[in-house]
């Protein structure tokens, strides 16, 4: 199979540092527009004519643009989307606030995440998938008790919890729900410690979440997040630059049969697992409720065990996905198996969907110093189990 690869790539329309949101106001809507979708459908479009003009064909072969402009892409592959920007930063201004301030007694740092946590998640959930190999492989499976951790009289506070601070690991483990049960988004899964002190959850306040809230929610310049509370969480949803359309038919259709192929890791620092969860599970709910197609048909979400967010982490993390081989990170070959891209291709051409892929991962995820292990990319919800045999290769382990 020769594939030739065309990229496009935008600003989506203003420029600043990462991590600042005063480019959007207050009140700047046309900015707003272009970052949440214009600037994208526009590159495409024009993308698409440049490689109409170079191969004198039109080329045979993100969410925003499945739900609003099916017909721009035959296959896409999302991982770990922002695609629910209102929720996303409120959760994010939620999950930093269950530790501030870093001067309080609920404060976590990165030791205490790295190497008290971390090794007693492992010791309570490492062997659930039947291996205990240091990779937690489904924290769904995980009912994580930080009260084990308890300090006793005495006891060196670099070793142990405070009352506060394992009220903050239950909430940092809780998905997101205000009042009657209302869901606001998912939570940090057990796991991925070693990168949560340097994520959300470290001592810096979010400087992103109170841009969002200053500039494109509030219009207020002098808003905090110590002045968050969930009221905002309805005025947000009023802006609406997000990405949540369950109903996927125009691109999913006879019309048009497009695929989808998502993948997160569930040791993502940034954006909960819980949100590529959620965001599936209606589709799939919507799905069968209105029409008579099959999500497998159309839809697949991959879960990878201790991969952070989009790639690293101490899991099998490199499948050929956007950012990994520029990490150092290839995949072990460039086939449907291994290969994310090569499997979306195999997808739209010959119709064969992946029921799972291989992933490796490189000793200190860096190519050059070897393969380290490989393991399967269970089909969500599938689950990793290990068969027995080589803790090393991946066909050790099966996805029941
Ligand atoms: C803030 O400004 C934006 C953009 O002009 C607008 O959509 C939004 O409703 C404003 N927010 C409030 C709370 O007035
Ligand atoms: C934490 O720091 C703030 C600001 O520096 C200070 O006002 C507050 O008294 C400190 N709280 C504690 C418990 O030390
Ligand atoms: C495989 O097992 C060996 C021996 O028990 C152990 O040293 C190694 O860390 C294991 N590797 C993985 C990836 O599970
Ligand atoms: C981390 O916090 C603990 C208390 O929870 C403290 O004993 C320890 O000294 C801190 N470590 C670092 C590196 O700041
Ligand atoms: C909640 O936040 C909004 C927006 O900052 C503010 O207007 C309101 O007074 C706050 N409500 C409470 C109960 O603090
Ligand atoms: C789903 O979307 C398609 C295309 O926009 C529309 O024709 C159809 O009516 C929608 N279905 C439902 C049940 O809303
Ligand atoms: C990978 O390791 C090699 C050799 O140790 C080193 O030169 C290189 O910088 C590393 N690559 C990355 C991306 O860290
Ligand atoms: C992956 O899918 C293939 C094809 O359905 C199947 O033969 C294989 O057993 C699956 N591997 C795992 C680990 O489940």
């Amino acid at each position: 199979m020769l594939l030739a690869v065309a990229g496009v790539s935008t600003d989506t329309g203003h420029t600043s540092t990462q991590g600042s949101g005063t480019w959007a106001g207050p009140h700047n809507d046309n900015a707003i527009v272009d970052w949440a979708w214009r600037a994208l459908h526009m590159s495409v479009v024009t993308g698409k004519e440049v490689v109409k003009q170079y191969y004198g064909q039109a080329q045979d072969t993100s969410l925003k643009e499945v739900q609003t402009f099916p017909e721009d892409f035959d296959g896409v592959i999302v991982g770990s989307p922002a695609n629910w920007q209102t929720h996303l930063q409120d959760w994010s201004i939620h999950m930093n606030l269950n530790v501030q301030p870093s001067n309080s007694t609920r404060f976590i740092n990165a030791s205490v995440w790295e190497n008290v946590i971390h090794p007693e998640v492992l010791r309570q959930c490492d062997a659930i998938d039947g291996l205990a190999d240091g990779i937690i492989s489904d924290p769904r499976f995980c009912d994580f008790r930080p009260e084990m951790l308890t300090c006793r009289p005495g006891q060196d506070a670099s070793t142990c919890l405070t009352l506060d601070q394992i009220a903050a690991v239950q909430r940092i483990y809780s998905d997101y729900v205000v009042g009657d049960q209302q869901w606001i988004f998912g939570s940090y899964y057990p796991g991925g410690e070693e990168k949560y002190g340097s994520g959300l959850v470290s001592s810096k306040p979010f400087s992103i979440g109170e841009d969002w809230f200053r500039y494109f929610v509030l219009n207020d310049t002098k808003w905090t997040i110590e002045d968050y509370n969930s009221s905002v969480i309805p005025i947000a949803d009023h802006i609406k630059p997000m990405a949540i359309e369950k109903n996927l038919t125009s691109f999913m259709g006879p019309g048009h049969n497009g695929k989808l192929l998502q993948y997160v890791g569930w040791a993502d620092q940034l954006i909960s697992p819980g949100n590529s969860l959620h965001y599936y599970e209606s589709v799939h709910a919507w799905t069968n409720a209105n029409t008579n197609m099959d999500i497998d048909d159309f839809y697949r979400l991959f879960t990878v065990p201790g991969m952070n967010h989009c790639d690293g982490g101490y899991g099998a993390n490199a499948f050929g996905a956007v950012q990994q081989a520029s990490g150092g990170m290839p995949p072990l070959s460039l086939d449907p198996e291994h290969n994310i891209l090569a499997a979306m291709v195999q997808w739209v051409e010959n119709g064969v969907a992946p029921a799972n892929l291989t992933a490796v991962y490189w000793n200190n995820n860096n190519v050059t110093d070897g393969i380290g292990f490989t393991r399967p990319l269970c089909q969500y919800p599938k689950t990793l189990r290990y068969k027995g045999g080589n803790n090393v290769t991946a066909d050790s382990f099966t996805c029941v």
